[in-house]
Formats: structure tokens, sequence, C-alpha cells
């Protein structure tokens, strides 16, 4: 589990690295070869892969090649782009890919309009755009600026696009808030996000310790910001390999996730569940909040001696599990 007092940053300016530690080619996101050739010595450079070096990070015009599964956001999109011809040498080759429907229709215009010439093919429901990088890229400050992480609602709190409900408090969380009792002891929040959920709960003086953990780094970064809390460790990570260095918790909290890459996975939630009765002790308790539509009940049972459903209101439901 990668434990963050910090934020992971390439080497510090003061011991900066040596030209030949640096990477020549990335890979942002998880593109299948069965779309596009892969750089054998790439550095994998998205925020959603515990260990991956930061995009932003790179020094700019230091690589020779990055291949990007753009994501689907605008926003988060244009951001990412732009970090990537900002990190290529002049005349290095990006290769952008996407789903048709997801933001790929889109690829040629966006690069074009970065001063990019564009050579555009098709695969496998994907749009493949390749351009080598100009020596002088338009409007990438505009785009980093929009995408960058940023304060946020009436609370101001930090976030960024492409994070999860990145501007907004989730409906769900929102309920799960409104429901919670006052907590105590040593707890984790699992899918923590930018520190929602975790701000009420620090709330109790009664709460000893609290673990956020997210896969984003970006969502590990804001929540950083925003807990400013002796109380919060954070970790970048899996929450279903991370309970391995959790146990005997007196609490959990989750909002669980169940898109992967966009696609619905009920089986993301259930992993959650089975990770908080793994870092849990007997007698300890989980606080859940799921869509309605999503089957928890019975992986709850099965891990749990005693289940509640607090509240079914407005599409979701909350639960109180104890162990
Ligand atoms: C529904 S959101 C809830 C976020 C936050 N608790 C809130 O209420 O705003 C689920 C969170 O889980 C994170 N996540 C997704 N898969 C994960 C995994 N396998 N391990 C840890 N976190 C994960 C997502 O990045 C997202 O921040």
């Amino acid at each position: 589990m990668l434990l963050l007092g910090v934020a992971p940053t390439f080497p510090a300016p003061q011991n900066p690295p040596r030209m030949s530690d640096l990477p020549v080619s990335a890979i942002y996101g998880s593109p299948s070869f069965a779309v596009v050739d892969l750089p054998g010595d790439a550095v994998q450079v998205s925020p959603l892969s515990p260990g991956s070096q930061d995009l932003a990070a790179l020094p700019a015009a230091s690589l020779d090649e990055i291949v990007v599964l753009a994501p689907p956001g605008v926003v988060e999109r244009r951001y990412v782009l732009a970090q990537a011809l900002t990190a290529l040498k002049p005349g290095g080759r990006l290769t952008a890919l996407a789903l048709k429907d997801r933001g790929g229709q889109r690829l040629n215009k966006e690069l074009t309009a970065f001063g990019c010439v564009v050579g555009e093919s098709a695969k496998r429901h994907h749009r493949i755009a390749v351009a080598l990088r100009p020596e002088t890229l338009q409007g990438v400050d505009e785009a980093l600026a929009a995408g960058a992480p940023q304060r946020v609602t009436a609370e101001q709190l930090w976030s960024q696009p492409g994070v999860f409900s990145w501007d907004r408090l989730d409906p769900g969380t929102a309920l799960l808030i409104k429901t919670l009792p006052e907590l105590s002891g040593i707890g984790a929040d699992f899918g923590g996000g930018v520190g929602w959920l975790a701000r009420p709960v620090l709330a109790s003086t009664k709460v000893a310790a609290l673990t956020v953990i997210d896969l984003d780094r970006r969502a590990v970064e804001a929540a950083r910001r925003n807990l400013d809390d002796p109380r919060v460790r954070f970790a970048w990570t899996d929450v279903r390999q991370a309970a391995e260095g959790l146990d005997k918790l007196d609490f959990v909290v989750s909002n669980p996730p169940f898109h992967d890459a966009g696609t619905e996975d009920k089986t993301l939630g259930q992993g959650f569940i089975a990770a908080a009765a793994g870092a849990l002790r007997k007698g300890g308790v989980l606080w859940l909040v799921a869509n309605r539509h999503l089957p928890y009940e019975a992986a709850l049972a099965e891990s749990f001696s005693k289940v509640r459903m607090v509240v079914e209101t407005s599409g979701f439901k909350v639960f109180e599990a104890r162990k």
C-alpha cells in the first residue's frame, strides 16, 4: 500500500535527475494491444495506476513518444492531451485514442486546435489520432489551467476535473453524511475521493485516526489539501489490496464505486464490502451508501453478523453492517 504523507513527485529541484534517468516514452492508461502498438520501455503516467509517475511532473520536452488512452470528459481530456504534448520533444510522437462515443470523435479537432497535424484511423470502435509535436503549441496553457487542481463549491474544497463528482457533492454521499452517527476510534474511508465524507467523520473528536484510501492520485492529493488533520493518513491504492495493511478497525465508511472504465461493475462494491469486513475488528461497523439498484445485500450478509438498511430514499440506500 502506498501511504502518502507528501505527494509523489519527480526528484526535487536541488537534486535534478540525470538525463539518462528520465523516461523517454510514456503510456497514459491501459489501451488495448489489439488497438494500438505500445512502446515496450514506457513508464505509466495515469493517475489511476498507483505508483505511476505524474505526467505533470515530467520535464517539458523530454519524451520521444507517448500513447494516451484519452479520458471521456472534455476538460480532463484536453488537459491530458496538453500535458502529453508539453512533455514531448518537438518532433516527438503522440498517439491518442478513445472509443468513438467516449471522446474519440473529438480527438482530431482537439489536437488540431493545439497546432498539430493529425493522422487519424479507426479500429475496434476506437478513433486513433497520431501527431508529431510541433515546435510551437497553441492554446495549451488555457487547457492546462482549466484541467488543473482547483477549489470548487461553497466549501472551497480542492478538486480536479476527472475525479469522481469533481465539482459537487454526490447525492449518495450527502445521504450517508446525513445518516451517519458520531463515529469513534480508528477507521477508514474506502474510496475517499477528495474527502467529502472524511470531513464530517473527522468532526467527531472521538475519532482517533482515519485512513483515506483512493485509487485516483488526483483525489488523494486533493484530499490531502482538504483534510489538514494530524489524525489522517492517505493511501493511493486499490482498496481491495489495501486491507492487508489495515486491521482491527472500529469503523469503515464508504460510497463505493460501481463503474470501471465507464462500464458498470457491481463486483467493485462487493470487493469493497469484503475488504471492509477484513479490515474491521469483531463488532466494528461498516457504513455504506449505494444506488438502490445495486445488489450488495448478499455480500453484506455473507461477511457481517448484523446488517440493517437504515434508510432508502431518492434512489439510494444506506447500510449499517456490524461484523
Ligand atoms: C463513488 S466515489 C466516492 C468518493 C467520495 N467518497 C465521495 O463521496 O465523494 C468512489 C471513489 O472510489 C475510488 N475508487 C474506485 N475504484 C477504487 C479502488 N479499486 N480502490 C480504491 N478507490 C477506488 C474512485 O476514485 C472514487 O473516488
